[in-house]
């Protein structure tokens, strides 16, 4: 996945450094329009991967600091930035984890983004308590900035692909990769499971993630696990968009 991130030819995982020293762009005049002055900024970036916008915002003189759940990303953005000796630190931070939270000097935030943080894959109880606290550690008058995929462009369908690939988001090497996609009108929510089976042994496993009202429910079925992996994710609608709330 770290790979997928970093690579400029596609935005499966993360834009490419153009679209994202656009987004960085974009965040500096809407705070210079707040607060009226260029001085460096305070920004925590949520659900930061590889820290690729964290370490945009130091290049240009702010202090940044970025949290995910994953360690691969985390390993990433700590290491690229002591390379570069950016001012930027980073946190392993589950959002729909409350008590596990950051550290307390990351406060008097002059912005709180989360680009293409997939605000909608999370259960909408989970999310609203992140935010509210999060909220709690912007300066009066900062900036909350939500991507979310817009509702009317979402996809309601059903899908099924097979594919034979030499490698995959989820896998290395030789293998077949189906992909199921599924939209359950009830919860509107749509259901992904992405199966890796590999050619020689034909052993398979899944993980699928569905979006509840009250929650989420996880299941996981395996054949074979070492030979084999696959990986879901569910996408929800923003139903409960917050007020103070932009896109780009
Ligand atoms: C599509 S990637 C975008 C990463 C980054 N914002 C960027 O644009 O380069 C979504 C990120 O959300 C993170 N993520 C998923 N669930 C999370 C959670 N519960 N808490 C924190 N981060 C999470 C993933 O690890 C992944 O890095």
């Amino acid at each position: 996945m770290l790979r997928l991130h970093l690579d400029q030819s596609t935005h499966m995982a993360s834009r490419s450094l153009p679209v994202i020293r656009a987004h960085v762009g974009w965040l500096e005049d809407r705070l210079a329009e707040a607060f009226g002055d260029a001085a460096p900024r305070r920004v925590l970036d949520v659900a930061c991967g590889p820290g690729l916008y964290c370490h945009e915002l130091a290049r240009r003189g702010h202090r940044a600091w970025g949290c995910d759940v994953a360690p691969a990303a985390l390993r990433h953005a700590r290491a690229a930035a002591a390379s570069e000796g950016l001012a930027c630190g980073f946190h392993a931070a589950d959002l729909e984890d409350p008590d596990a939270p950051l550290p307390r000097d990351i406060t008097d935030l002059d912005a709180v983004t989360l680009w293409y943080g997939e605000v909608h894959a999370h259960p909408p109880g989970a999310m609203l308590a992140a935010l509210t606290a999060l909220a709690g550690r912007l300066r009066p008058g900062g900036l909350m900035i939500l991507e979310y995929q817009p509702w009317e462009l979402y996809p309601r369908e059903d899908l099924l692909e097979w594919r034979a690939c030499e490698g995959s988001p989820f896998a290395d090497g030789p293998h077949f990769w189906l992909q199921e996609y599924h939209w359950d009108e009830a919860s509107q929510s749509e259901i992904n499971v992405h199966w890796i089976v590999d050619p020689a042994t034909g052993a398979a496993s899944a993980t699928r993630r569905a979006g509840a009202p009250g929650g989420t429910r996880t299941s996981r079925g395996c054949a074979r696990p070492p030979a084999s992996s696959a990986a879901c994710s569910c996408r929800r609608s923003p139903a409960w968009t917050p007020a103070t709330s932009s896109r780009c």
